[in-house]
């Protein structure tokens, strides 16, 4: 049994605390940290935004995964790659919305030519298909198990069968990407989309919300010898 890699998303992170939370992160299991960035626009909330990721940067020991929920995405790659995401001694991943990208083979050229990870993440309404001819351009993809905007929402069953797909559809291709999940995710989804093909898993309120925050880091990883 392979074990997925787990993303908290800092999102769900108490911000008068943010130190001690990336710190706990590094003591963790974590393998990647979450940043959510939203701008009010593409998504209706709004997060934060280049002076908290540079924040997290500075205390985290691990890769920042920065999930890019705004319209026009190319304009910002450089200043998160340089806020953290393309840290040469971990770099991290870029992802971006295909809904939000008119030219995404350019914007995916972009983030990789920062040395970052090139990430497209897909709505809950969005086929997985959409990305057959770009596949080879892409590091990671990223399934929204709920409609992106908050943390906290309740996981989308759908969401398992498009992971199928997507493993098909690279497994007929013989391209590969990771398969991130985002949304909704705790110790009751983990072992079904772990067999669907998740490879990494982000978790927000799953983590945060707990008494125990690493512990459930932990119980999400390796779910199978609970
Ligand atoms: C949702 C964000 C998620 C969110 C996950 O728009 O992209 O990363 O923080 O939070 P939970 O795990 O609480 O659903
Ligand atoms: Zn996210």
């Amino acid at each position: 049994m392979t074990h997925p890699m787990i993303a908290p998303s800092i999102l769900a992170a108490d911000f008068g605390n943010l130190q001690r939370d990336v710190e706990l992160l590094n003591q963790s299991q974590a393998d990647w940290i979450h940043v959510d960035i939203m701008d009010g626009v593409f998504v209706p909330n709004i997060s934060f935004g280049i002076p908290v990721c540079e924040a997290v940067n500075r205390h985290a020991t691990k890769p920042l995964d920065v999930h890019l929920m705004i319209v026009q995405p190319e304009r910002y790659i450089d200043a998160f790659a340089k806020a953290g995401a393309a840290q040469p001694d971990r770099p991290g991943t870029i992802t971006v919305h295909l809904e939000a990208c008119t030219h995404l083979h350019r914007t995916l050229t972009q983030i990789r030519e920062t040395g970052c990870r090139a990430g497209v993440a897909l709505n809950p309404h969005s086929s997985v298909d959409l990305l057959t001819d770009i596949l080879d351009e892409i590091d990671l993809v990223l399934i929204m198990s709920v409609n992106p905007g908050f943390g906290g929402q309740t996981f989308i069953p759908h969401t398992l069968q498009k992971i199928r797909r997507l493993r098909r559809l690279m497994a007929d291709s013989g391209r590969s990407a990771l398969i991130e999940v985002d949304g909704g995710v705790s110790t009751d989804n983990v072992a079904d989309l772990v067999e669907a093909g998740a490879d990494v898993l982000v978790a927000g309120s799953s983590v945060f919300r707990a008494s125990d925050p690493a512990e459930a880091i932990q119980a999400l990883k390796y779910f199978d010898r609970a």
